[in-house]
């Protein structure tokens, strides 16, 4: 490849990457309010052109908070209707749903949406399968350091954090080793305490903080390194996606959960000084396609 082409691919990819981000704000509707619509405006509701419907189907004594702001509606069906939207655009919102005394406590989905949609979004249990139920559980920092260590973080890498809790992971790498990071939390109070961090240790030209689905991050193919501390489940889930989109030689890290039917290049169990139970790490390499051990 002769030095030219390899500029301009360089410019498309930061083209592209600045594409990425941009979409990503623009369409987080955090902070915006919604409109509640009362219970006897709830039949027959026609959406209007440049707004959309957010129809809410939950146990009657949940609270819901969505985009960040705790509603006030009440009842088995709750319905919202979102500010002006540009036409053709997708947006989304994260709902958060917190069911007081019952089981699958606090659970989190982002729906998206464009202007003139009517979407139904089905909490109840037993109905709800989209949803994410992985509460916020820091990584102590001893662990993270070894996670970083074991996946031999330079400042070239692009560290990802799947379900990046207060930044920490992303926040480290960058301070320690240089590395530039994207965290990547479906929960707005997570999204907020990891900005706050991000800040505090001055890393804000490095590491980028993103509100969203870790399941549906556009540009994941960006990373080298991918940090997880999620359940099976979501291992389970995005184990394809990582197959997909990594490259060759991108490192994936994760803690105490394995990444199902991936064989690991090692296992290290990090006893923790004065913690209570030992903790595993996970690390695997993305191997050229079609090739597996
Ligand atoms: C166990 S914590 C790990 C936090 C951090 N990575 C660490 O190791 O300290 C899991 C985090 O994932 C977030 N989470 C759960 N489901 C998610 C999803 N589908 N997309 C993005 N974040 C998610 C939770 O809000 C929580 O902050």
């Amino acid at each position: 490849m002769r030095r030219g082409d390899r500029r301009l691919i360089r410019l498309l990819n930061g083209i592209a990457i600045a594409l990425t981000l941009s979409w990503t704000i623009d369409c987080n509707l955090i902070g915006l309010p919604l409109a509640v619509l009362q219970a006897q405006e709830k039949s027959g509701v026609s959406v209007p052109p440049n707004k959309a419907l957010l129809r809410v189907l939950l146990p009657k004594d949940a609270q819901l908070e969505i985009g960040g702001e705790k509603t006030q509606s009440t009842g088995e069906e709750r319905l919202f209707l979102t500010p002006e939207l540009e036409p053709g655009k997708t947006y989304f919102y994260v709902l958060k749903l917190i069911n007081p005394n019952g089981f699958r406590q606090v659970r989190m989905r982002a729906v998206e949406f464009q202007a003139g949609q009517e979407v139904v979004v089905d909490l109840r249990p037993g109905k709800d399968t989209a949803s994410s139920e992985i509460i916020f559980v820091p990584t102590s920092e001893e662990v993270v350091l070894k996670m970083l260590e074991v996946a031999k973080v330079t400042k070239d890498d692009i560290v990802y954090d799947l379900g990046c809790g207060d930044g920490r992971i992303v926040v480290l790498a960058a301070k320690k080793f240089g590395a530039r990071g994207v965290g990547v939390d479906i929960d707005p109070d997570r999204v907020k305490e990891a900005n706050e961090k991000v800040r505090k240790e001055g890393v804000e030209k490095l590491v980028e903080i993103r509100l969203g689905d870790a399941l549906n991050v556009p540009d994941i193919s960006r990373a080298t390194v991918v940090t997880l501390y999620m359940l099976p489940e979501f291992n389970r889930k995005v184990r394809p996606i990582l197959e997909r989109e990594l490259k060759p030689g991108a490192r994936v890290v994760s803690h105490d959960f394995e990444v199902p039917d991936w064989k690991p290049d090692s296992v290290i169990t990090v006893s923790e000084q004065g913690g209570f139970r030992d903790h595993v790490i996970y690390l695997y390499t993305i191997r050229p396609r079609g090739k597996s051990d």
